[in-house]
């Protein structure tokens, strides 16, 4: 049996316009996702969360094409809906749909077992999906022998992820694949992925991350729905996040903590009047800000994470332990996919 485990992720800055071609820093966390896989004649999915399934080789590939193809029309009409109600057809679909891409992207003749276990807050802004994603191509490829690179295993993930979300910046994936920090930028015909920071400052062992629940609505939903604000409201604020993402990259080259909060700050700002955040991310974030410190809703928003900082990390933690909500030290820059057992 062989063992994979990927980080999570989080965005110091850029998601959502980072869809828009906009720059991005994104970081691995501490929390990940182990998948332990062999071979087996048919797909077999074990997971708490995800439930569990066994579906033969065959019809695995029916589902991928499927997949594909509603992909494809979603694509051409920029309209995912059809796509995502049938993944929401099955509970264990998002498994499903990895491992017929995975499997297909290794050019195996067989199926896999797959058992998934992940620490990592499902659908809350950390990367779940993709830490998914990420493992479980690396899976496929090391038990059907193929010596795929980062940069494969990254691909593979990114059409998995396509599928889940529609039309996703694969800024998530690559965070997971890769790990530490890094720059990422959508562009034409490459993504730009650069690894940030390989001395992060001390700062960074001041973050704190806390999950004020799992949103109701979905990433790829939450995506939409900026994109469905007006052009006039929406494209200033992505022009901000934007000029903030180059702002915060400044202030982390110069270990400008005042500039990095400011930008934290800002962007949290920004999100919020994209309405991607709510109530109560709203005022955990100005209460972190008045005791002097940053905090911003992390990913698609509409809840689920939100990333802290002060410089006192016990003041930092007492006003978090006051929301009543779990928060942990979020250990950024974490290693990206890794072998845990051959
Ligand atoms: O909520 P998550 O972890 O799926 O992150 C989504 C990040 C977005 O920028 C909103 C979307 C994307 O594809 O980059």
């Amino acid at each position: 049996m062989t063992t994979i485990s990927a980080p999570g992720k989080v965005h110091l800055i850029g998601e959502h316009s980072v869809v828009y071609g906009k720059p991005a820093i994104i970081a691995a966390v501490g929390l990940r996702c182990h998948v332990d896989a062999e071979k087996s004649d048919n797909v077999i999915i074990e997971s708490a969360d995800f439930g569990n399934a066994e579906y033969g080789l065959e019809e695995i590939f029916e589902i991928e094409k499927k997949v594909a193809d509603l992909w494809k029309k979603g694509n051409s009409t920029n309209n995912f809906s059809a796509l995502f109600e049938y993944v929401k057809t099955d509970k264990t679909m998002p498994l499903l749909i990895s491992a017929g891409v995975a499997l297909k992207k290794a050019g195996s003749k067989g199926g896999i077992k797959l058992k998934i276990k992940s620490e990592i807050p499902i659908g809350s802004g950390m990367g779940s999906s993709s830490a998914i994603a990420v493992t479980i191509s690396k899976a496929a490829a090391e038990i059907y022998g193929r010596e795929f690179s980062k940069e494969e295993i990254n691909s593979t993930a990114f059409e998995i992820e396509k599928i889940n979300h529609g039309n996703p910046s694969g800024g998530d994936n690559s965070a997971c694949c890769y790990g530490g920090f890094i720059w990422f930028q959508k562009k034409q015909p490459k993504n730009i992925i650069t690894p940030f920071m390989a001395n992060a400052p001390e700062i960074f062992d001041k973050f704190l991350l806390l999950n004020v629940g799992r949103p109701v609505k979905t990433t790829g939903e939450l995506v939409q729905a900026v994109r469905d604000l007006p052009e006039g409201f929406r494209i200033p604020r992505l022009l901000t996040l934007e000029k903030l993402t180059h702002e915060m990259k400044e202030a982390l080259g110069k270990k400008d903590t005042n500039g990095v909060k400011d930008a934290i700050n800002d962007a949290q700002q920004m999100l919020s009047e994209l309405g991607v955040s709510t109530d109560k991310i709203d005022k955990i974030a100005s209460d972190v800000r008045n005791l002097g410190g940053a905090a911003k809703l992390c990913g698609a928003g509409g809840g689920g994470t939100v990333l802290c900082f002060h410089e006192n990390s016990e003041e930092l933690k007492k006003l978090l332990k006051k929301t009543g909500f779990a928060y942990w030290d979020a250990e950024l820059g974490a290693e990206g996919v890794r072998i845990e057992r051959l």
